[in-house]
C-alpha cells in the first residue's frame, strides 16, 4: 500500500478525482488536498457531496489573484504538506493553476508525478492551460493520455517513455453517474422565477468562461445574441469569473430567450446535456460530455482541444460571432455509435493497474 497525494482545484478535477479515487483507495492510502481554487459552495462542496468525495485532508484556501500569485502562493503551502505527508507519488489531474503548482514543488522535492489527462495540446501558449498542460507532462514521471492524439503529442515531445493511453475518467464518470443524474427531473433543475417549460419546449445548453471569451465584452454580447435568437430556451449556468459582465450585458439588452443560472453540479448539468437539442461551450468537458451524450455541440474557441471529437459535424468550431455560431448550429451532425475514442469507461481500472505495477517496481 502506498501514499499517493492527490491535489485538486477545481471542479473538473473534483469530477475525475471522485472517478479515480473510488477506485485507488481499495489499493492505497490516499492523501487529498484542495488547493482551494474554487471555493464558492456550487463550485465545491456540491461536488463533493453529490460525487461522495471524500473530506479533503487538507484545504488550503488558496484562490482568485493574478496567475503568478495563486500559483505561488500554492507552491509555497503545498511544500509544507509535501514535507509532512512524505507521499510515494503525488497524482494530479489537467491543467489548472493547482495542478502546475503541485507539478512544480513535488518535482523540487524529488517525488515521482503522474499526471492524469496528458498530451493534449491547444497550439496556444496565449493560453493559461496549455502553459500549465506543457510544464505538468515536463516533470511527470507518468503520463495518462486519454485519447490517441495526445499519445502522438507526447511522442513529439520525446515523451512517450512512461505515456500510456488509458482512455478518458470524465468518461467513466459520466457512465457511472448517469443513472443518479437521471433521478433528478429536468423542470427541476431552474429553480428561478424565469421557468421554462424545458422538457416540452426543448433547450440549448451554454457554458461560457474561459479567459479568451469573457475578456472582451464584445465576443460576450455576440455570442449571448447568437443565443437569443434561437428556436428554444438557452440555460446558461454562469460562472463567478464573468457573473458581472453577464449582469452587465442582461441589463443594457434584456435578453429574453436566455435563463441564466448559479453555476451548477455534476449531477444536474450532465442531465441537462444529456437532453439538450445542442450545446454551445468553450469548455473542453462539456465538449467531451456533449460528444458522450451524442448532442451536437459548436465549441466557441478558435483552437481544437479535442481533435477526435471533429467528426461528423458533432462539435465544429465557431468563432466569437453570432452569424458563424448560428450557421454552425443549422448543420447536422452524423453519429457512428461504434465509435469511442474516449475508451470504454475503464480508464481508472487501467490507471489503478499501472500505478500498481510502478509503485511494486520502484518508481
Ligand atoms: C479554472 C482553470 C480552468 C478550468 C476552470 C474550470 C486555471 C488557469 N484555469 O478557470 O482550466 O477549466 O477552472 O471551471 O486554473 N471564483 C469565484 N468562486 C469560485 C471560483 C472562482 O468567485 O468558487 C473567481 C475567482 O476568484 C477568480 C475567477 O472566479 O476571480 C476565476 O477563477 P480561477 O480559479 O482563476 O479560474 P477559472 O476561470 O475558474
Amino acid at each position: 500500500m502506498a501514499r499517493i497525494l492527490t491535489v485538486v482545484g477545481a471542479r473538473p478535477q473534483f469530477i475525475k478525482a471522485a472517478a479515480l479515487s473510488r477506485k485507488m483507495r481499495l489499493y492505497h492510502n490516499e492523501i487529498l488536498v484542495h488547493t482551494g481554487q474554487h471555493y464558492d459552495s456550487n463550485m465545491s462542496d456540491v461536488f463533493f457531496q453529490e460525487l461522495d468525495i471524500p473530506k479533503a485532508d487538507y484545504n488550503l484556501g488558496i484562490s482568485g489573484g493574478s496567475h503568478a500569485q495563486m500559483t505561488g502562493r500554492m507552491l509555497m503551502a503545498l511544500e509544507h504538506v509535501f514535507d509532512t505527508e512524505k507521499p510515494d507519488l503525488l497524482l494530479l489531474f489537467g491543467d489548472t493553476n493547482s495542478t502546475l503548482a503541485a507539478a512544480l514543488c513535488a518535482v523540487k522535492l524529488h517525488i515521482p508525478v503522474a499526471h492524469v489527462e496528458s498530451g493534449n495540446r491547444f497550439r496556444s501558449l496565449q493560453s493559461p492551460e496549455e502553459v500549465n498542460r506543457i510544464l505538468t507532462d515536463h516533470v511527470s514521471k507518468l503520463r495518462f493520455a486519454c485519447v490517441e492524439s495526445a499519445m502522438r503529442e507526447l511522442e513529439k515531445e520525446n515523451l512517450s517513455g512512461g505515456s500510456y493511453l488509458v482512455g478518458d475518467p470524465m468518461y467513466d464518470a459520466f457512465l457511472y453517474y448517469q443513472a443518479k443524474a437521471h433521478m433528478i427531473p429536468l423542470d427541476s433543475l431552474i429553480n428561478l422565477a424565469q421557468k421554462p417549460n424545458l422538457s416540452a419546449q426543448g433547450y440549448y445548453y451554454l457554458t461560457c468562461h474561459r479567459q479568451e471569451n469573457t475578456d472582451d465584452l464584445c465576443k460576450l454580447s455576440e455570442i449571448l445574441f447568437a443565443m437569443e435568437s434561437l428556436d428554444a430556451p438557452v440555460v446558461y449556468p454562469v460562472h463567478p469569473r464573468n457573473k458581472s459582465d453577464v449582469l452587465e450585458l442582461q441589463k443594457r439588452h434584456n435578453f429574453k430567450n436566455i435563463v441564466f443560472t448559479p453555476p451548477l453540479g455534476y449531477l444536474a448539468s450532465i442531465r441537462l446535456v444529456t437532453d439538450a437539442k445542442k450545446v454551445v461551450t468553450d469548455s473542453g468537458g462539456l465538449q467531451r460530455e456533449a460528444f458522450f451524450a451524442g448532442v451536437q455541440c459548436v465549441t466557441v474557441l478558435d483552437f481544437i482541444a479535442w481533435p477526435e471529437t471533429m467528426v461528423g459535424n458533432r462539435n465544429q468550431l465557431a468563432r466569437p460571432l453570432k452569424a458563424d455560431i448560428l450557421r454552425k448550429l443549422s448543420h447536422k451532425q452524423e453519429v457512428d455509435p461504434d465509435y469511442l475514442p474516449f475508451g470504454t469507461g475503464h480508464a481508472c481500472d487501467q490507471i489503478v493497474s499501472i500505478l500498481n505495477e510502478q509503485l511494486t517496481k520502484g518508481i
